[in-house]
Order: structure tokens, then sequence, then C-alpha cells
């Protein structure tokens, strides 16, 4: 791979649609399964919710490589979905699941504050610095539409992902325990990490 022929855009054209859902869901599924178990209601649900405006893909020979998603006050990649739509295509009981469930996971953007929605690299392409790009082109994003701060959580299981973040600038300011939930989540703690968009790191 030629690593400066990976393309970094905002939005994405229709025909890429279907594999970035697949992309989200192969990195995100597993704890979306939590919400809506089914594979099959879950891609359809990822995909009634999916809005690419508020992403950032890489693509890499006309193959999707990269996603970064984000979360704004006014929308975010995978927020364009309503209680009443989750209830009309789940039904009562499991649409008030996996309501319950995104509610638990919810990050609403503060003032001034751009928030991750999902990082993922397909896996055949990890370890090129697509992540480390992304993580950048974000940030650019973040400076130009006057966003002072970008937030993240990163779950305890996952220390290649932190690692990445705390090189690119991120700093932890926060740990949560919730091992009561582990049965549920399958993860027991998260750390949230904050990049002021006012330093020197992005360009
Ligand atoms: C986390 C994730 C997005 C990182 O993406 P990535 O493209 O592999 O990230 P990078 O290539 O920029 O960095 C990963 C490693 O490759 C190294 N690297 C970067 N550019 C490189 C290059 N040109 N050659 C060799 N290695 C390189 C980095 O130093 C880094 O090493 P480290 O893990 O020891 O710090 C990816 O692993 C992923 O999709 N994971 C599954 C989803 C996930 O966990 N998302 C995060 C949820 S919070």
């Amino acid at each position: 791979m030629t690593e400066n022929r990976v393309i970094y855009q905002r939005g994405l054209p229709e025909q890429f649609k279907s594999s970035a859902i697949k992309l989200y869901d192969q990195a995100f599924g597993a704890k979306i399964s939590v919400a809506v178990r089914a594979d099959e209601k879950r891609l359809f649900l990822l995909n009634s919710c999916f809005m690419p405006e508020y992403g950032i893909f890489a693509i890499y020979d006309k193959k999707l490589v990269g996603i970064a998603g984000y979360h704004t006050p006014t929308g975010s990649l995978t927020g364009g979905i309503t209680y009443g739509d989750l209830i009309s295509q789940l039904g009562f009981i499991m649409g008030n699941w996996a309501a319950l469930i995104f509610n638990l996971y919810e990050r609403k953007p503060r003032a001034g504050e751009l928030v991750m929605d999902g990082i993922v690299v397909h896996s055949d392409f990890r370890g090129k610095g697509i992540g480390s790009r992304l993580l950048e082109e974000i940030g650019k994003y973040a400076k130009e539409n006057q966003f002072n701060r970008i937030r993240l959580d990163v779950i305890d299981i996952n220390p290649k992902a932190k690692k990445l973040y705390e090189r690119k600038g991120f700093k932890a300011v926060k740990s949560e325990q919730f091992p009561y939930l582990r049965w549920l989540l399958r993860f027991s703690g998260s750390t949230r990490m904050e990049l002021s968009t006012k330093g020197n790191h992005y360009p």
C-alpha cells in the first residue's frame, strides 16, 4: 500500500455506504449487539441511522479502509434515529431495551466540544498510519469549525486504541469503573480523553 495514495474525505458517496456500515459494524457490532442482538436487524438499524456527513473516510484504491465518526450539537455519524424509529423498527419491548442501552452509551457534546463517534480501520490496513491520519483530519475539522476540544471515551479492554490517542496528544481526564455492568457490556471501565484544539498539535 502506498500511504500517500490514501484519500481522506469528509462525507461519503452513496456507493460506499454499505461497506461503511459493514466496517463500522465489524468494530462496534459487539457493543451495539447488546442493544440489538440479531445481525440483520442491527445492520438494518445502522443503515437507517448512519449520517456520513458526520464522518471522515479513508479511501484507498476505490476501497473504503477507514472511518472516523464525530458527534456535534447538530448530529452524529450514527445519530439519525429517534426513539419512535426504534419502537417502530424493533417493537415495543426490544425498542425500549435498545433505547435504554443507547442511552447508556450516549455521550452528548458540551458547548464547544466535538465528541468522537467511533474510529475504525479495516483490519488489512492497520498499523500503516491511517488511524493517526484520521485523527488528524478530525482535529483539522474541529479547529476549522471552532470546536475548542475533542472528547472521546475508550474502554478498558482496548489499550491499542488508548495508546494511539495518547500518541496523538489526547490526555486522560477521567476514569470510570462499572464492574456491575460487565455481564452486560463485556467491559467494566472506560477512560475519558480530551484534546484541546488550541495547542499546536494539529496543523
Ligand atoms: C484503533 C485503530 C483505529 C488504529 O488504526 P491504525 O490505522 O492501525 O492506527 P495507526 O496505524 O495510525 O497506528 C497503529 C500503530 O501502527 C504504527 N504505525 C503508524 N504508521 C505506521 C507505518 N507507516 N508503518 C508501521 N507502523 C506504523 C503506530 O506507531 C501504531 O503503533 P502503536 O500501536 O505501537 O502505537 C484500529 O486498530 C482499529 O480499527 N481498531 C478496531 C476499532 C477500535 O478499537 N476503535 C477504537 C475504539 S475507541
